[in-house]
């Protein structure tokens, strides 16, 4: 089966010994059934980075995003916790609420006026009474594991997963000067690009691509190819990409190592997730795929709350999402024609340069994520 060869080829990136610096087979971001297995062996047990904090500050509030075809929907209860759920109403699968962001006391299906809580529980269904088959207290939204990490808020499908913290320990240890719980949220955005998710991640792990798709931006703050970068793979979950910057970034306000004022820090938590430190401020990034050839991203800008004393808020929430719209623009414009070749009968697998290890330590994850035993099936 077409599957079985590739992830038998996904295979050979583990192999220490010869392991190919070569691309994916190009077969990788258009075989259906190799999507399909990712939504189950990836995005259906893995933490997704899929918002900030600050998206969710008030009970109330929600974020609804899709991810890899589940609707998922993130709620801020009166208590201040958070819960992650499946918004299909347990009537006939109406969605109780479509993409985007919001707030409100409770959900009410449209269809039939069923209403749940910010928890999940049927708060009330009309005209159900007469039907003694059906136990309203045992009817809730099923739930999915969700765990907010400093500020940063990751979903994961398999509500049974382990803990997503103890693998960024040291990344905690190393941001613990950035005061990631006082962080501001100044800017945030999301966005679809017609591309396999994977070409967005594999992207995103270099910053060779910089003087071909970023001149006038990302190029201007690197060195020419990007530098040398430092891959360390932390936990399965967790990598540390380090890339130097052009020129040490100026004194700030942040008590940083010289280090961080001389390296980017991209800590990816896979799939897809990162979080990338540019000495003073701190930019988060998320590929969520919609289908085997959309993506949604997500990303958010953080600042320390001393550069905001007497800022004018909108005016920094405007620069930040213009120069993301920007830079993200740049690489959905390149991403996108690459993904309408992908197709070709004459595409193929390319030698990678030295300044892309940071491609294969994802290639590497995906490879270890698809060998991991299947799913148990949760129903
Ligand atoms: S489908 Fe939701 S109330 Fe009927
Ligand atoms: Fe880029």
């Amino acid at each position: 089966m077409l599957t079985d060869e590739l992830i038998g080829e996904l295979g050979r990136y583990l192999d220490d010994a010869g392991a190919p610096a070569i691309s994916l087979p190009p077969r990788a971001y258009t075989h259906p059934e190799l999507y399909e297995l990712e939504r189950s062996q990836i995005f259906g047990r893995s933490w997704v980075l899929v918002g900030h904090a600050s998206q969710l500050a008030e009970p109330g509030d929600y974020l609804a995003l899709t991810v890899a075809g589940e609707p998922v929907l993130v709620t801020r209860e009166r208590d201040g916790t958070a819960h992650a759920l499946a918004p299909i109403c347990r009537h006939r699968n109406m969605p109780l609420v479509e993409p985007g962001s919001g707030h409100t006391d409770a959900f009410t299906c449209r269809y039939h006026l069923w209403r749940y809580g910010l928890d999940g529980r049927l708060l009330g269904a009309t005209f159900m009474r007469e039907n003694t088959a059906f136990d309203p207290s045992a009817c809730r939204l099923p739930a999915f594991a969700v765990e907010e990490w400093h500020g940063f808020v990751f979903v994961n499908l398999d509500r049974d997963a382990e803990p997503l913290a103890p693998h960024l320990g040291r990344a905690e240890e190393e941001m613990a000067n950035y005061g990631l719980d006082s962080l501001v949220q100044v800017a945030s955005w999301q966005e679809e690009w017609r591309v396999n998710w994977k070409l967005a991640v594999e992207n995103a792990h270099e910053n060779y691509h910089a003087m071909g798709l970023h001149p006038t931006t990302v190029a201007l703050i690197t060195p020419r190819g990007g530098g040398d970068m430092d891959v360390r793979t932390d936990s399965p979950w967790a990598t540390r990409l380090r890339g130097p910057f052009k020129e040490p970034m100026e004194p700030g306000v942040l008590p940083l190592r010289d280090e961080q004022r001389a390296f980017m820090d991209n800590y990816c938590v896979f799939p897809s997730g990162s979080i990338a430190t540019f000495a003073d401020s701190i930019v988060w990034i998320s590929f969520v795929p919609l289908s085997i050839d959309r993506t949604e991203v997500r990303g958010g800008v953080l600042l320390p709350p001393a550069l905001l004393d007497g800022a004018d808020t909108e005016a920094l929430r405007k620069e930040h999402e213009a120069s993301a719209a920007t830079v993200n623009g740049e690489d959905r414009d390149g991403l996108e024609a690459v993904q309408r070749t992908i197709g070709s009968r004459f595409t193929g697998r390319g030698h990678l340069s030295t300044k892309e290890p940071g491609v294969l330590a994802f290639y590497r994850g995906l490879a270890q994520a698809l060998a991991r035993p299947k799913e148990k099936d949760t129903g």
